[in-house]
């Protein structure tokens, strides 16, 4: 099948499982900005609130994370007449695709997604239906669109990969050439920002020590701080990026400049090889605090207004409903569920 009947459409998301961090900004936000301005692609933006539920939230944090994801992805440049920007709970038609995605999907596949046994851990029996199916989920959302090409960090690759084999099974039992196979789009420096404390592990939303991640809503001492305790080794910089092989917290500190300056690690270490971590924490705190704290500011004025988010959520949401709607009712129709009269 050929896919490029499919006209370029962007759709990616972000759950509100606790407040934004760098490595959603670096890995996903900036780059999510950076598509809908260069144009010629649609641009779809999803809080997938009902992703995060397939562990526990609390309510009233939920509620609060779904309105900061929102607010970040606003401050960060997304422009909700330009793009489409909603929570995912508000478009029922992801939850009713995603049921015919678990319909599609073979247990043999979900089984080899190493994201649920990394989150699952030892402890599988304990954890939620909901969990083990995510990744048909995500298939929906972005299917639901007809997207062709979807911005993720690094460790949502076989996520979109596994929505190209729920595509290609679906079109290939009933038939038909509907769905496109969507592109995961993962490049710049910033695809895999790993944690503070241990540059093997990613920095995420719900590591147990705040230290080990810099949020989105943290203020300049504590970006200072945090950059200033991050674990390195005792060799300064080193002259190219070939030599930063085996050294994954300098190479770590060295690629979130990168992303931050918009140069590569190469352009960082010509300009600070050589350095000792004295001087290249503080340069780079420095360079964080100058390049988030405008985002953070919008972030914190928008969130003062949780009622506007709600109203462009909402608004969003209508524009979302607009192009899923067909979408979905053909899928019934092609899956033989009757729908007329
Ligand atoms: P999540 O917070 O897990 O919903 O992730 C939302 C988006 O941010 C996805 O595209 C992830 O791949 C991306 N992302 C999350 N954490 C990181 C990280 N540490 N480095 C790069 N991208 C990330
Ligand atoms: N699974 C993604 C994550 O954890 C979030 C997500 C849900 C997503 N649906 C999506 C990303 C669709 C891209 C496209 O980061």
């Amino acid at each position: 099948m050929t896919e490029s009947r499919f006209a370029p459409r962007i759709f990616s998301g972000i759950k509100p499982s606790g407040g934004l961090t760098l490595g959603n900004y670096l890995g996903a936000i900036k780059r999510f900005v950076e598509a809908q301005d260069r144009g010629g692609a649609e641009t779809i933006f999803c809080v997938v609130d009902l992703h995060a539920i397939t562990v526990w939230q609390d309510p009233a944090e939920l509620r609060a994370a779904t309105r900061e994801v929102a607010a970040g992805f606003l401050a960060a440049g997304i422009d909700p007449e330009r793009s489409i920007l909603f929570n995912q709970s508000r478009v029922s038609a992801h939850a009713e695709l995603g049921w015919i995605f678990n319909c599609v999907a073979r247990l043999g596949w979900m089984n080899r997604m190493t994201q649920f046994k990394e989150k699952a851990g030892k402890n599988a029996e304990a954890q939620s239906l909901g969990l083990y199916a995510y990744p048909s989920l995500m298939a929906a959302d972005i299917l639901l669109y007809h997207a062709t090409h979807v911005p993720v960090g690094e460790d949502q690759k076989q996520h979109v990969e596994l929505t190209r084999d729920i595509a290609g099974k679906f079109n290939h039992d009933y038939g038909v050439d509907f769905f496109p196979l969507p592109e995961p789009v993962i490049e710049g420096p910033a695809m895999r920002v790993m944690n503070l404390r241990d540059g093997t592990r990613k920095m995420s939303k719900s590591g147990e020590s705040d230290m080990e991640r810099i949020n989105m809503t943290d203020d300049a001492a504590t970006i200072a701080k945090k950059f200033q305790k991050a674990r390195t080794d005792a060799a300064p910089l080193p002259a190219t990026v070939a030599e930063l092989e085996g050294r994954p917290e300098a190479r770590n500190l060295v690629e979130i400049y990168a992303a931050l300056a918009g140069i590569t690690p190469q352009a960082v270490l010509d300009r600070h090889g050589g350095a000792g971590w004295g001087a290249f924490k503080p340069a780079l705190a420095e360079l964080a605090v100058e390049t988030l704290s405008p985002v953070s500011r919008e972030m914190a004025r928008l969130m003062a207004d949780p009622t506007e988010i709600d109203r462009l959520l909402a608004r969003g949401a209508e524009r979302a409903r607009a192009l899923a709607q067909p979408i979905l009712e053909r899928t019934f129709d092609i899956v033989g569920l009757v729908r007329g009269g």
